[in-house]
């Protein structure tokens, strides 16, 4: 009876607790909470490297990213040496120019390109969007960075073989490790453009060694960011619906 008794104020006191917490989360956000939100895309970066322990710790929290059938079909490379960034950097600017030449039909005299590109767009709708059209024509005048003087670079190579969709386990992983970078005081940028450097060329394929299975998935620029770019921002909401007690609510 004693023991049933003692069993009842536990759950009693358990229950109080998560009362308690509850309570205290309308109010206050968690510390997990504060990085997400808080998190902001960092261009800016001082020149000091980032210590190997902390980038050896976000690559853990890669690591324990969930993946469909915890394939985990990713593959991460780290580059921090200038001369390696430098010249996929350049790889990227020397294509991205190319196609930016190739692609802007309101140059004098290339009007009649224009059904051609329109045509071409039309087969890549991602890659083509008009918001990265326009950071093409930024990065091929020299005006947008690529990974803009980050010490520290994170490729990810997703494994073509995995479960479901491999790209978006590789993306949850970078989420993670972006979350553990800001979590730590450090700043990070996704940068899906260093594609360029591995889709229309094998140089780069070849010198970092990435063959089947894996292909491009995404990259993070990491460092130490310049001033503080991080804080809370407003954002447009996106209506949610909400189906509850027989009928739908729409809230943004
Ligand atoms: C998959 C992905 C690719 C991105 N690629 C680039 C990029 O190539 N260059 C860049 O400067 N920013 C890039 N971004 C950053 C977005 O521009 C940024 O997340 C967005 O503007 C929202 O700003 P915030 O990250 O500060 O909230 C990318 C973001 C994602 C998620």
């Amino acid at each position: 009876m004693a023991k049933k008794a003692k069993a009842v104020a536990v759950q009693k006191t358990k229950k109080d607790a998560r009362a308690e917490a509850v309570d205290r989360l309308r109010s206050e956000w968690t510390e997990t909470e504060k990085v997400i939100l808080r998190r902001r895309s960092v261009r800016l970066y001082k020149k000091e490297q980032v210590p190997e322990f902390m980038v050896k710790r976000i690559l853990e929290a890669g690591r324990f990213a969930p993946s469909a059938g915890n394939c985990q079909p990713w593959k991460f490379i780290v580059l921090r040496d200038p001369e390696i960034i430098d010249g996929l950097t350049k790889e990227v600017v020397d294509t991205v120019r190319k196609m930016h030449g190739m692609l802007d039909y309101r140059q004098p005299g290339r009007s009649w390109s224009r059904p051609l590109v329109k045509a071409f767009v039309r087969t890549r709708p991602n890659d083509l969007h008009p918001v990265p059209f326009m950071a093409i024509k930024m990065i091929s005048e020299g005006r947008l960075g690529l990974w803009h003087g980050a010490p520290t670079v994170i490729l990810i190579f997703k494994d073509v073989r995995g479960v479901s969709s491999p790209e978006l386990d590789c993306g949850i992983a970078g989420q993670n490790m972006c979350l553990a970078a800001h979590s730590m005081g450090l700043g990070t940028c996704w940068v899906g453009f260093g594609k360029m450097a591995f889709e229309y060329t094998d140089k780069w394929k070849k010198r970092l060694g990435i063959e089947y299975p894996y292909t491009w998935a995404n990259s993070l620029s990491i460092g130490w960011p310049k001033g503080e770019p991080d804080g809370m921002i407003e954002r447009p909401t996106h209506p949610v619906d909400w189906y509850e007690d027989g009928k739908k609510t729409v809230f943004e």
